[in-house]
């Protein structure tokens, strides 16, 4: 079967996280992406969080799939060349260096330009353009310039990063796209263009509820179904919400049978509208069908937590799962609280390719998550991560050079 980026390749000079999601999406899909490391060194996840010794880290192994690997000093002159050459033979660049390196290293815009004018230059940077352009930027990092720790956690606790990688898996995902639309356009245009995803941006973007509620706030006063109402006063600035639900459906985590030992037995119960009648009988407590303080959305914005307590105790005496199918045959939107190994063991999961066992020469097999876009006519096979410059040969040989001018460029220390 054909995939979708059939024919498009990639010199994909990302290293850490932000830039390889990207590239090993964009392998998903189809693209050649040719991963260009350090000679010697590699991306610095090889190493970074060992759990088998000698063998690439589950870090580097679980963002890097679908791809070749070559190794080249791009500050050798010869490596400049061969980069040269890998540049005509691309489609796309994908970088994220910190700001400057890229330039540092002789391959501005203009000269990537002047190599190849339909070459498209995909950039992760912490920042866009203003007073942090320059600065180096991780995961949390952005998170925190992007809104999203200042609103989450709970009222009376600090700022809290959240364990989704928003900041560099986001924003990975979000250059993908970028990728794909300029490939488009370039059709039309035959033009190459820069293409830039800053992580602020991107965790800014992931929260735009929240500065939907800064203005809604700089306006009332008041966000009726954030804890805080009725009972606390709100400042000039967006309140974290503990668990409160983002939407106009409020919804709260509670705990479920067994949370005394388990600390994952919780559910996230919705008190969506249309279902408040079924919520009522299931729970228990019809006479809130009708009573004045509960029976209207507006009515209940100022007992919540009187509600989601009365809920909890209902939702104590069951399992999340028990819980989850009841109040699905009632189409009441819940949600369990799952562990990572409970996601590990879902068989659901491994049945979509969401989650998927792949074989390793070094580490034998490990689990990873597969390619969570599913395309019928596009399908992703997850092949195992390269190790280091496993394809040097087999790509320099495309591109034109012997096996003498390989083996000098071996003994110069250049692959
Ligand atoms: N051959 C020779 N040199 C190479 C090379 C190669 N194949 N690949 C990279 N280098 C060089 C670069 O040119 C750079 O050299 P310079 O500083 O002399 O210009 C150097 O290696 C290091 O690159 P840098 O990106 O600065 O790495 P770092 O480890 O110091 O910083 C980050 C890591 C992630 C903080 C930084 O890359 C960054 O801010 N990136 C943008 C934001 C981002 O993606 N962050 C999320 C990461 S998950």
């Amino acid at each position: 079967m054909s995939k979708a980026l059939d024919g498009v390749r990639i010199l994909d000079f990302t290293h850490v996280q932000s830039g390889p999601t990207c590239t090993q999406l964009l392998a998903w899909f189809g693209a050649d992406v040719i991963k260009v490391e350090k000679a010697g060194e590699g991306d610095a996840t090889r190493g970074q969080l060992r759990d088998v010794p000698d063998a690439d880290s589950l870090y580097f192994t679980m963002l890097n799939h679908n791809k070749r690997s070559i190794t080249l000093d791009t500050k050798n002159p010869k490596g400049k060349e061969v980069l040269n050459t890998l540049i005509k033979s691309c489609d796309v660049l994908v970088e994220n260096f910190a700001p400057g390196a890229l330039d540092r290293m002789g391959f501005t815009w203009e000269r990537i330009q002047e190599l190849n004018p339909r070459m498209i230059v995909a950039s992760v940077k912490g920042f866009g353009p203003g007073p942090y352009e320059d600065c180096k930027v991780y995961e949390n990092v952005a998170q925190c310039a992007g809104g999203s720790a200042s609103t989450t956690g709970f009222d009376d606790g600090p700022p809290l990063v959240t364990g989704a990688q928003i900041g560099d898996s986001g924003t990975g995902l979000h250059l993908a796209l970028g990728i794909v639309a300029a490939l488009y356009q370039r059709n039309t245009t035959g033009r190459g263009q820069k293409v830039l995803a800053a992580m602020q941006d991107s965790v800014l973007n992931l929260c735009r509820v929240k500065l939907r509620d800064q203005q809604r706030l700089d306006r009332t006063g008041v966000l009726k179904e954030y804890p805080q109402y009725p009972d606390s006063k709100f400042g000039d600035a967006v309140p974290r919400a503990g668990n409160a639900s983002g939407g106009g459906q409020p919804g709260w985590i509670l705990k479920c049978k067994g949370w005394e030992t388990d600390p994952n037995a919780y559910i996230y119960f919705i008190t969506q509208a249309p279902v408040w009648g079924a919520i009522c009988k299931v729970i228990g407590q019809e006479d809130w069908i009708t009573h004045p303080d509960y029976a209207t959305p507006a009515a209940r914005l100022s007992h919540l937590k009187s509600i989601f307590d009365r809920i909890e105790a209902w939702t104590m005496t069951k399992t999340k799962f028990e819980a989850m199918k009841i109040l699905n045959e009632f189409d009441i939107p819940c949600g369990p609280i799952l562990s990572m190994k409970e996601i590990a063991e879902d068989q659901s999961l491994r049945a979509t390719g969401t989650v998927v066992e792949v074989d390793h020469p070094k580490r034998g097999k490990y689990l990873t998550v597969g390619n969570p876009i599913k395309m019928s006519d596009s399908l992703t096979e997850v092949v195992r991560s390269p190790l280091l410059g496993e394809h040097t040969e087999e790509v320099l040989t495309e591109l034109g050079y012997g096996l003498e001018a390989i083996a000098a460029l071996r003994k110069e220390k250049v692959v």
